[in-house]
């Protein structure tokens, strides 16, 4: 009798958690979009989970450092340029697809993840000005750290809008492209101060945890300054190859 219970017993809970797998735990192997940030946030980063360095971080904050990079944070829509590459570039994530602000493929799944062709060569790299100021590359520097930032200077920056970088580093020819300026300017650290602790720290372990890459814009090419509205969708003197092709394609 005491058996046959506990084999009621294991057959419900065996029930429960297969309904429980089958409604919170979707995984994204058939392009879905999940329900768990970790899954997600591992499902959407460009740089594929493999080739990120896990060595000494948390896997579950990376995977929502990276649902926070590369969805509601739109960090990469910033400080990735050119963002996407053209239907069939080879140069990018997915040829088949394209940039999806051209609109290619005509239509985008209601339930799957984004199909878009990513410059996954210069992800995160920064060089899209913005009037005369420059996205900064936030992959890891030669230290292994962006823009040469501790996680505590992260998170002074992104609670304060303090130019960290440009504080510790001011001969960096980036930090003179612009006016002098109490504040970043274009961050929106307003909104990201109001990230909680956690989110803040994910963010930076997936920070670390990408490859270092180069800019296809350079300090030298310059920022056109605030002479036109879509002055950040000028050409750059950037070498008109595949994953930097010149003109840049419009974002
Ligand atoms: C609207 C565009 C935009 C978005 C979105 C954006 N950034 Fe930035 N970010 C910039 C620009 C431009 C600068 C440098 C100049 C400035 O803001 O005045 C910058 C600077 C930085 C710096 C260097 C700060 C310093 O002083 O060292 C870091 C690190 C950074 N951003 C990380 C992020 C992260 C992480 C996200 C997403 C959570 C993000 N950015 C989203 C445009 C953006």
């Amino acid at each position: 009798m005491h058996r046959t219970l506990s084999t009621i017993g294991m057959v419900v809970l065996a029930l429960a958690l297969g309904a429980v797998g089958n409604s919170y735990a979707k995984n994204n192997h058939d392009g879905s979009i999940s329900s768990s940030e970790v899954q997600q946030g591992f499902a959407i980063s460009p740089i594929p989970a493999n080739q990120l360095n896990l060595k000494g971080k948390n896997h579950d904050m990376v995977g929502v450092g990276s649902y926070l990079v590369n969805g509601p944070g739109g960090c990469s829509g910033c400080h990735s340029y050119p963002q996407y590459l053209p239907m069939g570039d080879a140069a990018g994530s997915n040829p088949a697809a394209g940039d999806p602000f051209e609109g290619t493929p005509s239509s985008q799944g209601l339930n799957t993840q984004l199909a878009a062709n990513y410059n996954i060569m210069h992800y995160l790299a920064g060089g899209q000005c913005f009037g005369p100021f420059m996205a900064r590359n936030i992959t890891p520097d030669t230290n292994g750290l962006p823009q040469g930032l501790t996680q505590a200077e992260f998170v002074q920056m992104m609670r304060t809008g303090d130019d960290v970088h440009c504080d510790n580093d001011p001969t960096d020819p980036i930090c003179s492209l612009g006016p002098p300026t109490p504040v970043l300017q274009v961050m929106p650290w307003p909104e990201f101060h109001n990230m909680t602790d956690r989110d803040l720290e994910s963010v930076y372990q997936y920070l670390t945890a990408l490859p270092s890459a180069e800019p296809c814009n350079t300090v030298a090419d310059g920022c056109p300054g605030f002479s036109g509205l879509a002055a950040h969708q000028v050409a750059y003197a950037y070498p008109n190859t595949n994953d930097c092709p010149n003109p840049a394609p419009p974002q």
